[in-house]
């Protein structure tokens, strides 16, 4: 798989969902539908955005039993997406499981990625609710290794994280990357934002963007923006 800009739909309905994706008449870009849009339109939105040709990154961060993930993920690779994810949390044995519920009978599956920590959980919040004492990079580096060997395909990390995600887990170990800001751009909440230009210094496989694009007065020329500084 090569490098590419994955559009955020945090968007309420399939409505305002559709409306949006109309806008693109010659791409078909890559779409993450996160729980909010999930939720509400349920299976459906993802067969008719499938139908429509997007590539889909399922954002649901499944946390639970193996046993329930991986029946669960055996419900979400018959839907066809591309990329769905789960919490490294959910330990090892959860991650093997999803692995397991993913995999067609013809032996394909949806790649598979991991949530390290939240981005708004910090240190101080990780040790006092967590009752975890390492430092924040110590643990996201952990929990990467631990997502490799398991056999997942990658993680969600900043693409400040990126390099050393690769460094610990392998070249081919997939970073998936928010924080995503043009230049001259608003932050918004995030905290840590690189541009699309430098996330692909930085080594990062994917971008994911949302309100810089979902926001935009024109979203096709910042989606074209994206795929040019990150892609080209
Ligand atoms: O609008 P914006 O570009 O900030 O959207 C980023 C998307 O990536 C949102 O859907 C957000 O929930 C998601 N995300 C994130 N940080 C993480 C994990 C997911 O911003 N650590």
């Amino acid at each position: 798989m090569g490098k590419d800009v994955i559009i955020a739909c945090d968007f309420s309905n399939a409505e305002e969902t559709l409306s949006f994706l109309d806008r693109f008449e010659t791409e078909r870009p890559f779409v993450k539908i996160g729980m909010e849009l999930f939720y509400a339109e349920g299976p459906e939105i993802v067969r008719q955005l499938k139908a429509r040709g997007h590539r889909i990154f399922l954002d649901l961060k499944l946390h639970d039993i193996p046993n329930t993930v991986k029946k669960a993920m055996s419900v979400l690779s018959r839907l066809d997406v591309d990329i769905v994810n789960l919490h490294a949390a959910g330990t090892s044995a959860m991650m093997r499981a999803a692995l397991e519920g993913l995999t067609r009978p013809d032996g394909s599956r949806p790649l598979l990625i991991a949530v390290t920590q939240l981005t708004s959980t910090d240190e101080a919040t990780m040790r006092r609710e967590l009752l975890i004492g390492r430092p924040m990079d110590e643990v996201v580096m952990a929990y990467a290794r631990n997502a490799a060997a398991a056999g997942l395909d990658g993680v969600v990390c900043s693409p400040l994280e990126a390099a050393a995600v690769h460094e610990s887990c392998g070249k081919d170990f997939l970073t998936v990357t928010p924080g995503v800001r043009f230049a001259e751009g608003d932050a918004g909440d995030q905290k840590r934002v690189t541009t699309p230009a430098r996330a692909k210094e930085l080594g990062a496989d994917y971008i994911v963007v949302g309100r810089p694009i979902t926001k935009a007065e024109d979203p096709v020329a910042a989606y074209r923006r994206c795929v040019k500084e990150f892609v080209e």
